[in-house]
């Protein structure tokens, strides 16, 4: 999504620069025509099956994102309650979102089943009984399938595996036909699929591939005991190349071996993708503010830090940096890109080998469109930086920055320590 063009990296046709000395740093920032790029490959890839693409909310749930790929005609994924009024604010379809998550709670499903959304991904026996007495209450019928813990090998950071034994997500492959058939007996529930996610950023087609296959013939045994399944939801999971090294996951490939399954079991195809789609399509903006040279190291310590992008915090994930202002020297010196938060799990790089770089310039850290601003805080009291997309020669701030004002809106004092309340006054 960045090159560089005389010396200067350009998104589209717009240069960093210009975007950072019109809206300062840091800024998280899209290219709309990448974003689309991604969501047109992989529903091209995809298309013999004219599968329900139900993009992943969780990965970035900007509302300019949402409406732009509402209006390719993606459906959504949703977590949570925020996550289906997000939806509902950007103009999505309602008929095409899909819920998953443990822990849903009843007003969460009370929302669900007021909007109509297509289908409740139910995770848990005691989920779908108190799916079932809402819908009841509502005098409404509300489809749902369930998801299947596959207990496939992935290969991807241990927190983001979802579909291992040990994981909280899903039931087990073997408690599963009693359970539906338990659940397609319960009133106001329409039971119509199965669900599966192996994990996140798997690069592994076999796993995807292994995770479909226990749904296949686990509809197989079901069908025996004369329960219909309609819908097969594969999840999401798509990886993508972060370091130079690795491949994004080849979604064409993906297809051709996914889709006989599907054709073979006469089912919809449901696939709920989030970091493809939004991952390349970002990057995250900073300036350096000092470059420290330590004893052992040297340091570039810029003004974003793991309170924006958390992922080399959390999973020591990989992130390629690149300067804005194109280096022509193969020189690199091994340095550690830090933020200013006070915790030593605030980088962003380590010992990475890097361009000799200056105070003042602007570092683009890539990939960083999925989990980057959702997963952002406000630790160390530090606004979230604005949200831009490029369209072409022009861009737009899509979430503006936050204000100190922001931070401190919600915060209130209890009475004693109210101006001018004796209290406690006098005591500290
Ligand atoms: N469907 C379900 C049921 C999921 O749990 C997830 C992601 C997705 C779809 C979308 O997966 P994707 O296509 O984006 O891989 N914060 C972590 C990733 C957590 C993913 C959680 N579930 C990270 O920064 O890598």
């Amino acid at each position: 999504m960045l090159k560089y063009k005389d010396g200067e990296l350009f998104c589209e046709g717009v240069a960093l620069r210009d975007i950072a000395s019109e809206a300062g740093t840091p800024f998280y920032l899209y290219s709309l025509a990448r974003l689309l790029e991604n969501f047109h490959r992989i529903r091209k890839a995809f298309s013999k099956a004219n599968p329900l693409i139900a993009y992943s909310v969780k990965a970035n749930s900007n509302l300019s994102i949402l409406r732009l790929l509402a209006r390719e005609g993606s459906g959504f994924d949703i977590v949570s309650a925020g996550e289906l009024r997000r939806v509902l604010a950007a103009g999505g379809d309602p008929q095409k979102v899909i819920f998953a998550g443990v822990g849903k709670t009843a007003e969460e499903l009370r929302l669900a089943i007021q909007q109509k959304i297509l289908m409740v991904n139910l995770e848990s026996e005691p989920e779908a009984q108190l799916l079932s007495e809402i819908a009841r209450g509502q005098k409404a019928v509300m489809r749902a399938s369930l998801r299947i813990n596959p207990d496939v090998e992935a290969h991807t950071h241990e927190y983001i595996t979802t579909g291992k034994k040990e994981n909280k997500f899903g039931v087990s492959y073997k408690s599963a036909p009693a359970l539906i058939a338990r659940i397609a007996r319960l009133p106001n529930i329409e039971f119509v699929g199965l669900h599966v996610h192996v994990g996140s950023q798997i690069l592994d087609l076999t796993a995807h591939i292994n995770g479909v296959k226990r749904l296949v013939s686990l509809i197989g045994v079901l069908r025996s005991e004369g329960i219909e399944i309609r819908t097969l939801n594969i999840g999401g999971g798509y990886g993508i190349a972060y370091g130079e090294r690795e491949k994004t996951m080849n979604v064409e490939r993906a297809a051709e071996k996914i889709i006989p399954f599907v054709r073979k079991m006469g089912c919809r195809l449901i696939m709920e993708p989030g970091r493809y789609i939004v991952a390349s399509a970002g990057a995250l903006v900073t300036r350096i503010t000092y470059i420290k040279v330590g004893d052992l190291k040297q340091f570039a310590i810029v003004d974003s830090g793991m309170n924006h992008l958390i992922r080399p915090a959390l999973y020591k994930a990989y992130h390629r940096i690149i300067p804005v202002r194109e280096t022509r020297t193969r020189k690199r010196i091994e340095m550690d890109v830090v933020g200013p938060i006070c915790e030593s799990a605030d980088f962003f790089a380590k010992d990475r080998p890097m361009p000799p770089l200056t105070q003042g310039e602007l570092l683009a850290i890539l990939d960083t469109g999925a989990y980057g601003y959702v997963m952002s805080s406000n630790y160390n009291t530090q606004p979230r930086p604005p949200e831009i997309l490029v369209n072409g020669t022009a861009f737009h701030i899509i979430n503006k920055r936050e204000t100190y004002d922001n931070l401190l809106k919600g915060e209130q004092f209890p009475p004693y320590l109210q101006h001018g309340e004796k209290g406690i006054k006098g005591r500290i």
